[in-house]
């Protein structure tokens, strides 16, 4: 009997000194302060991000910790949820889903935490605290221009936009519609593949619920295969008059190299100009090759430093610097935003290369 009642004990012992020891190890090793969660792993411009932020925390006294979401917004909420449970102080999140994230932001700010929306805006809620981005409007208006600049006149015009979940995929498309509208109107521009958009050319500015129609019809969903099968689609509906020379709006690298591919194996389309954005390596090769025509280079360095810089902010008791605001359909989040450069075969290197973006080496035939 005493000898049993020796032998619990020592059990109880032993179980709450295991118990003691994994909460030790819980509190200092997994103890964040700051989250950060990535739309996915599926597209180089998020692993691109990730990178960039190690490179920024290298030798931080703050812990973080990256998450992806990988396309999907329940695990984007699971990854928020487990962040809350290591304590962290202040969230960068990038969402999938920018309605959809807001039960995961909302779970975030009843537990106490900030909430940074990085790149693209959360949306129709009040637990967005600040908003770190490039200037999209300002994305699309180049890529807008770098159309008109290289028009020949009663050109077919391909429209193509990103995901209509993605408060981005509005932003670039709207900037870039308020730079093609006119050259529609007066004739340099006719649509190729948008019945929505060729019903709203006489206006120069769309509403969002405008925009929704045009981008409904012609979204890649951020998606390069989906963006290949549409312009597949689309070539094999377009009448002789809407191939030749050819002009086409697409969103950013991905699709922009399946689309790309797509005009370039058709026969009929004598040349094209294509646009992208985020100077992806494999953009800027297609670049050096003269397979898609520009890009715009959006220096992450600069939106990981902004965003580290709020959040270190933040956890020092200051207020963040911001220079503006966006509405998300629910408040103003105030906002710090960055500029955004054009790059062709032109300057390819100098924006690049020279600013140690990327290694020469990186490229072939530079
Ligand atoms: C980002 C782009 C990116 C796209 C697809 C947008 O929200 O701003 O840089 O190419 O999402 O992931």
């Amino acid at each position: 009997m005493k000898s049993s009642v020796k032998a619990i004990s020592l059990m109880l012992v032993v179980m709450f000194l295991a118990v003691f020891v994994a909460a030790c190890g819980n509190s200092s090793s997994s103890k964040v302060s700051v989250g950060i969660v990535l739309p996915t792993k599926d597209e180089p411009r998020w692993v691109q991000d990730e990178q960039r932020f190690k490179d920024a925390l290298k030798g931080s006294k703050y812990t973080t910790e990256i998450l992806f979401s990988q396309g999907s917004s329940a695990k984007e909420k699971e990854n928020v949820d487990a962040l809350i449970a290591k304590g962290i102080k202040v969230l960068i999140i990038c969402p999938q889903d920018g309605d959809a994230a807001a039960a995961a932001v909302e779970s975030a700010k009843k537990a106490g935490i900030q909430v940074i929306s990085y790149d693209r805006l959360i949306t129709k809620t009040d637990a967005v605290n600040y908003y770190v981005t490039f200037d999209s409007v300002a994305v699309g208006k180049a890529q807008a221009q770098y159309l008109v600049d290289h028009a020949k006149k009663g050109q077919p015009l391909y429209l193509y936009a990103g995901a209509a979940s993605d408060n981005n995929a509005f932003l670039f498309f709207q900037g870039a519609w308020q730079v093609l509208q006119p050259k529609i109107a007066d004739g340099t521009f006719k649509i190729a593949n948008s019945s929505e958009a060729v019903a709203l050319k006489g206006n120069k500015d769309l509403t969002r619920e405008q925009l929704s129609k045009i981008i409904g019809q012609v979204t890649t969903n951020w998606d390069a295969n989906e963006a290949k099968n549409k312009a597949q689609t689309h070539l094999t509906a377009a009448a002789a008059d809407m191939k030749g020379d050819v002009a086409i709006l697409a969103p950013n690298d991905g699709t922009a190299r399946s689309i790309a591919d797509v005009f370039g194996s058709d026969k009929a389309v004598t040349s094209f100009v294509v646009t992208g954005q985020d100077a992806e390596k494999a953009s800027i090769q297609y670049v050096i090759d003269g397979k898609q025509s520009m890009t715009v280079f959006k220096d992450v360095r600069t939106l990981v430093k902004d965003a580290m810089g709020m959040a270190v902010a933040i956890l020092d008791g200051k207020t963040p610097e911001t220079t503006g605001s966006y509405n998300n359909g629910k408040i103003d989040v105030k906002a710090k935003q960055t500029n955004v450069i054009v790059v062709d075969k032109a300057n390819v290197k100098s924006a690049l290369v020279d600013s140690a973006y990327y290694q020469a080496s990186d490229f072939k035939g530079l």
